[in-house]
C-alpha cells in the first residue's frame, strides 16, 4: 500500500489542477470565507459544529504572517454577524513560527484577546516535531498571561506525549487529541499502527484524568468506540469532551454520533493557498492519498452494504 500510495503522490504534480480542485473541494470549503461560512452554516443546521483554518503555512516575511493572522478577524466577524457556532484553528507556522518566536507568538496573542473580546476560542493546530517545543512554550506562556481561550493539540504518535499531558497538568489544558499527520523519525514516532492506537487511547484516559476539556480527533473506529466508552467511565457529561473529523471524512459516521448525542466539531480549511496545502499534505504523508484515492474510487463505484461511511 505504501508503494502506491507514493505512487499516487508522484503522478500529483502531472494532475491538472482543476482535477485536483475537484478531489480536494470535498476537503477544503473554497478559497473565500463566503465559502467556508457556507459549509459551517451547513454543518451546523446537522447539528454539528465547526472550526475554521485560515490555509496559509509557509510564510516567509512578517508581513505574509500578520496578513494570515489580521484574516482571523474577518472570520472571527462572519462567526458573529451570521451567528455560527465555530472556533477557530490556527497554525503558528503561518503567524510566522520559523521567522522567529516573538513574531509568532504576538500573532497569535493578537488573535486570542480578539477571539476573547468576541466569546470565542482559538486552537492551535500542531505541526512537525521541529515546532513541539515552541508551540507548547507559547501556549504556557499564553495561559500564564490569563488567556484561557486557547488550546493545545497533542499527537498520539508521539513518544513524548504523556509526558506532554504530565508537565501541562497544572494548566488543565483543553486539548485535542489526535494521531498526528507528519512523517517523523522512528527514534521520536511510533510508527506501528496498533502502537499509535495504544497511545492515543493511553493519552485520553490521563486527559480525562486530568479534567481536561478533550476534543477527541480521530476517524478510526475502534477509537471512537473505546473512547466513548472512556467518556461514559469518567462520567463526562456531553459539554466536557467533543468527537472532532475533517470535512468530508467519514461523514455518515458522524451523522451517527450526533444523533447518539455526542458533540462533533468539523475542522473547515479554506483559503487562496488550497492548492499548495492539497499538495503538500499529500507529500508529507502519502498514506493521505491512499485514503483520498480509496474514498474516490469507493464514491465512483456503487456502494456496497452501506459499509463506507
Ligand atoms: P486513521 O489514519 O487510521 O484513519 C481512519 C480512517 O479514516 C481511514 O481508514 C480513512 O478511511 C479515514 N481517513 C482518515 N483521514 C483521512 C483523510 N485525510 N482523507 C480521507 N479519509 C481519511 N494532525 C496533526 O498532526 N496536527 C493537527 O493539528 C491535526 N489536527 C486535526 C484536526 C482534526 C479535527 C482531525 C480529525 C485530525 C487532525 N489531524 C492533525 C490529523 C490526524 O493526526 C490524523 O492524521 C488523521 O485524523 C487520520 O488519523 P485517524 O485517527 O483518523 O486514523
Amino acid at each position: 500500500m505504501a508503494l502506491l500510495d507514493r505512487a499516487i503522490v508522484s503522478a500529483l504534480p502531472a494532475v491538472p489542477k482543476p482535477v485536483v480542485r475537484l478531489i480536494s473541494q470535498r476537503y477544503i470549503a473554497g478559497e473565500r470565507i463566503e465559502d467556508a461560512c457556507g459549509v459551517v452554516k451547513d454543518l451546523n443546521a446537522a447539528g454539528k459544529m465547526a472550526t475554521i483554518d485560515v490555509l496559509g503555512e509557509e510564510v516567509t516575511t512578517p508581513e505574509e504572517a500578520r496578513h494570515i493572522a489580521y484574516a482571523y478577524d474577518d472570520v472571527f466577524r462572519a462567526i458573529d454577524e451570521q451567528a455560527l457556532d465555530s472556533n477557530v484553528s490556527v497554525k503558528l507556522t503561518g503567524m510566522g513560527l520559523k521567522l522567529g518566536r516573538e513574531i509568532a507568538k504576538q500573532n497569535l496573542q493578537r488573535t486570542v484577546r480578539l477571539a476573547a473580546a468576541r466569546g470565542n476560542f482559538v486552537r492551535i493546530d500542531m505541526e512537525d516535531s521541529s515546532c513541539t517545543d515552541d508551540t507548547l512554550a507559547i501556549y504556557r506562556e499564553l495561559r500564564e498571561d490569563g488567556l484561557d481561550n486557547v488550546g493545545i493539540v497533542l499527537q498520539a504518535y508521539l513518544r513524548r506525549t504523556l509526558d506532554d499531558i504530565d508537565s501541562l497538568a497544572d494548566l488543565t489544558p483543553n486539548v485535542r487529541l489526535c494521531k498526528g499527520i507528519y512523517v517523523e523519525p522512528l527514534k521520536i514516532a511510533y510508527h506501528d499502527f496498533d502502537q499509535v492506537r495504544a497511545n492515543f487511547f493511553r493519552a485520553l484516559g490521563a486527559l480525562l484524568e486530568g479534567g481536561s476539556y478533550v476534543g477527541i480527533a480521530t476517524h478510526d473506529e475502534w477509537l471512537i468506540h473505546e473512547a466513548t466508552r472512556l467518556v461514559a467511565r469518567y462520567r463526562r457529561a456531553r459539554e466536557q469532551y467533543e468527537f472532532q473529523m475533517l470535512l468530508g471524512v467519514r461523514e455518515r459516521r458522524g451523522d451517527e454520533l450526533v444523533r447518539d448525542g455526542h458533540r462533533l466539531r468539523i475542522y473547515v480549511p479554506y483559503g487562496e493557498q488550497w492548492y499548495a496545502y492539497s499538495l503538500r499534505r499529500l507529500q508529507e504523508n502519502p498514506k493521505i492519498a491512499g485514503y483520498i484515492a480509496s474514498d474516490t474510487v469507493g464514491r465512483l463505484l456503487p456502494r456496497r452494504n452501506g459499509a463506507r461511511a
